[in-house]
């Protein structure tokens, strides 16, 4: 079969989801994607069923911040050798997590049509099983990165107030809407120490990619303040009122692009082709 016929089959089958998918990105290595990934999940895990990919495919840790390990791998469940299921951890009340085992390259390798056949069921079990879906990106602008970046209903940046977090983001967005023509970003300023460093901050890579292009568009969704005992993994009651503020700000502008809706895994299934 064509592979243009293919992929209109692809995506009737799979329909338009309706669980918000987000992803936490923004280019620079330990900027803290994985902690906000794990403050939403907590708190959106209050409101509904939450499943978080961790696609950092080299450095998998958001266990580590849940404190527990999958026992299984996405890899088994491609290999035929898991269900869905069996390759789900359940780390608490509401919250679930899927995790790889090994390098980059690994899904990169798979068999087209095999590749389109897994991620259409997992996008069935994912709209069947969870009411949002998180994904955890690993540092660096690469390809995989980008694609889920430029698909997913809320493409969320993580940056710091320090300058080289904030040419990082803007790379990202750049090479994202230069691959994909991806115009709308939304932004998570973390580690502040004021409310002041969460304005600069938006305004400064607001200005920069509008400077690069009038037609991107960053929202600046809230922010969360440098607190040592997050990385002790407790989450303080105080944060939480940042995170619930960003949530407020996130689902209030639920689906802003309805265009974007469609097409997810049929996007990351024809990445398999190339
Ligand atoms: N708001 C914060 N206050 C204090 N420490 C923080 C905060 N956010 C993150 N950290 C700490 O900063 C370090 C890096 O965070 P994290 O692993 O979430 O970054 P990352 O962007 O996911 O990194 P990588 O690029 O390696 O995936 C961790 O030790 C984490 O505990
Ligand atoms: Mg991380």
């Amino acid at each position: 079969m064509e592979k243009e016929k293919q992929l209109a089959i692809f995506e009737q089958n799979i329909g338009v989801n309706t669980v918000p998918y987000i992803a936490v990105g923004g280019g620079k290595g330990g900027v803290g994607k994985t902690m906000v990934t794990y403050l939403l999940a907590k708190r959106l895990s209050k409101l509904g069923k939450v499943l978080v990919l961790d696609a950092d495919m080299g450095l998998p840790d958001f266990y580590i911040l849940s404190g527990v390990k999958p026992k299984r791998y996405l890899e088994e469940y491609f290999e035929g050798r898991a269900t869905l299921d069996d390759i789900v951890t359940q780390i608490d009340h509401n919250l679930y997590l899927m995790s790889p085992k090994s390098g980059d390259d690994y899904l990169v390798s798979l068999d087209n049509k095999q590749a389109m056949e897994l991620l259409t069921k997992l996008e069935e079990y994912i709209v069947n099983n969870y009411n949002y879906f998180l994904i955890d990106l690993g540092a660096g602008i690469h390809k995989i990165n980008q694609l889920i970046f430029a698909t997913v209903h809320y493409p969320v940046l993580v940056v710091t107030p320090d300058i080289m977090s904030i040419i990082d983001a803007y790379a990202f967005v750049k090479t994202v809407f230069q691959n994909f023509r991806k115009t709308y970003f939304y932004a998570i300023v973390n580690q502040t120490r004021t409310d002041l460093d969460y304005k600069k901050t938006i305004n400064v890579l607001r200005k920069s990619v509008k400077s690069f292009h009038k037609n991107i568009e960053i929202e600046g969704l809230g922010h969360i303040p440098f607190n040592p005992r997050l990385s002790q993994g407790d989450i303080p009651d105080e944060i939480n009122k940042y995170v619930d503020e960003i949530l407020k700000n996130m689902l209030k502008n639920r689906y802003k692009q309805v265009e974007e809706k469609k097409g997810f895994w049929s996007k990351i299934a024809s990445f398999f082709r190339r």
